[in-house]
């Protein structure tokens, strides 16, 4: 009976007696993880010509499962750097299986490689503001010197301060600003969107109105943008707060005319590619970096009522702000709004210790966000109002 320590053992023998005895129980009916750790000890013995031997003639037209497929690639990857034969069998493999964790696998050892040589990124230490249309400015944030992306952007044609000519046109602006966010986001980052369905006005009663689903084109534009999907947390308001749908149903009871009360959105969690775990993110902070409120929210469910605000018709409540900035964002962090509106993002970032990095087109919201959100006051309160604007970056 083996035992996956005992064919560890052999394996760390490095003889060529003790990669014969793998060699041959590699052919025998073993469990897959003791067949998976032969596999392993024979990639790492030092006769290359042997193990070469092994691995070309195994890792094709062989029904092996693929976790010993798996393996074996591992060893092409690690031996790739010094043996070109492996590099060229890594790339047979690539080719020949066409699978996602293969590729995983490849882009994670390309990683680790480049990690090493990569700089770190500078950090924006005072609050921002840019003016003008997003896609443009963001050009002047530096790549990955973000950590955390969280906004509501405009729900196409629903309010008056956007008029896209076509559903089509918003949906390739939301891809072209939400790349240029993946660039300015530090990798592995949460990437985080607010939208529900909306309608759009007719032009008269013989016409009917349209529903955009947008949050289900949304996850397409997102995963073309350099991002995965995470998780779908919905924001539940109280019924009476929300546009009534119901009451002609209520009242005729005709089948076909229900309509219910639209009482959810979305908040869309995608995180920014990458081809490491998240551990390697939260590695960057200290162990007392955490948060000790006790109200935790255990379900995807929040239950928050909305707000209305005098100066901007589609804010979205503080509180909501306070949520995500505390589940997906450490202090000193910087947070960045591409469409900020009244600036409730970088309200919140303030009271919570973030540092809010704010675009907004309209000059008039802009200027709310200066003299109300923004406030002047760096992430550790000192006021900042002369460097206000200015990128700050250690
Ligand atoms: C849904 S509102 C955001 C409201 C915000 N969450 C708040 O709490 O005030 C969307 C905002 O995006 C702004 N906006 C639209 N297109 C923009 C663009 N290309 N660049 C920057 N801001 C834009 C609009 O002026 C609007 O204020």
């Amino acid at each position: 009976m083996y035992t996956v320590e005992a064919i560890k053992a052999l394996g760390k023998l490095r003889t060529p007696e003790s990669l014969d005895t793998l060699l041959t129980l590699f052919d025998e009916a073993l469990p897959i993880d003791i067949k998976r750790e032969v596999v392993s000890s024979i990639g790492r013995h030092n006769d290359s010509n042997r193990v070469y031997e092994f691995v070309s003639r195994e890792a094709f037209g062989k029904a092996h499962p693929m976790e010993l497929i798996y393996q074996m690639f591992r060893t092409c990857l690690y031996r790739s750097k010094e043996d070109s034969r492996f590099q060229e069998l890594r790339e047979r493999i690539i080719n020949h299986y066409h699978n996602e964790v293969i590729d995983k696998m490849n882009k994670y050892y390309d990683y680790r490689q480049s990690r090493d040589r990569a700089q770190p990124h500078g950090r924006i230490t005072g609050p921002i503001l840019l003016t003008g249309d997003c896609e443009e400015t963001l050009k002047q944030i530096p790549d990955e010197s973000v950590q955390l992306v969280f906004t509501s952007p405009p729900y196409y044609n629903a309010r008056e301060y956007s008029d896209y000519t076509s559903y089509s046109e918003y949906l390739a602006k939301m891809g072209r600003v939400f790349t240029e966010c993946g660039r300015v986001l530090e990798a592995g980052r949460f990437m985080i969107v607010n939208v529900s369905p909306v309608i759009t006005k007719r032009p008269g009663r013989e016409f009917e109105s349209i529903r955009y689903p947008i949050h289900y084109d949304l996850h397409r534009v997102l995963t073309e943008s350099g991002y995965y999907f995470v998780d779908e947390i919905i924001w539940v308001k109280p019924e009476p707060s929300v546009p009534d749908r119901i009451s002609g149903y209520k009242q005729t009871r005709k089948p076909l005319s229900y309509k219910p009360n639209c009482i959810t959105e979305s908040i869309m969690v995608y995180r920014k590619n990458c081809s490491f775990l998240l551990d390697r993110n939260m590695k960057n902070y200290s162990e007392y970096d955490r948060c000790e409120d006790e109200d935790i929210d255990t379900s995807n469910c929040w239950y928050i009522a909305p707000k209305a605000d005098k100066n901007h018709p589609a804010v979205f409540p503080e509180e909501l702000c306070r949520r995500v900035l505390r589940y997906y964002s450490f202090e000193r962090d910087a947070v960045l709004d591409p469409f900020a509106g009244s600036g409730t993002l970088g309200r919140a970032a303030r009271k919570m210790g973030r540092v809010p990095v704010l675009c907004e087109v309209n000059e008039d919201y802009a200027e709310i966000i200066e003299s109300e959100a923004l406030g002047y006051y760096d992430v550790r309160g000192r006021n900042n109002r002369a460097h206000h604007k200015q990128i700050t970056i250690w």
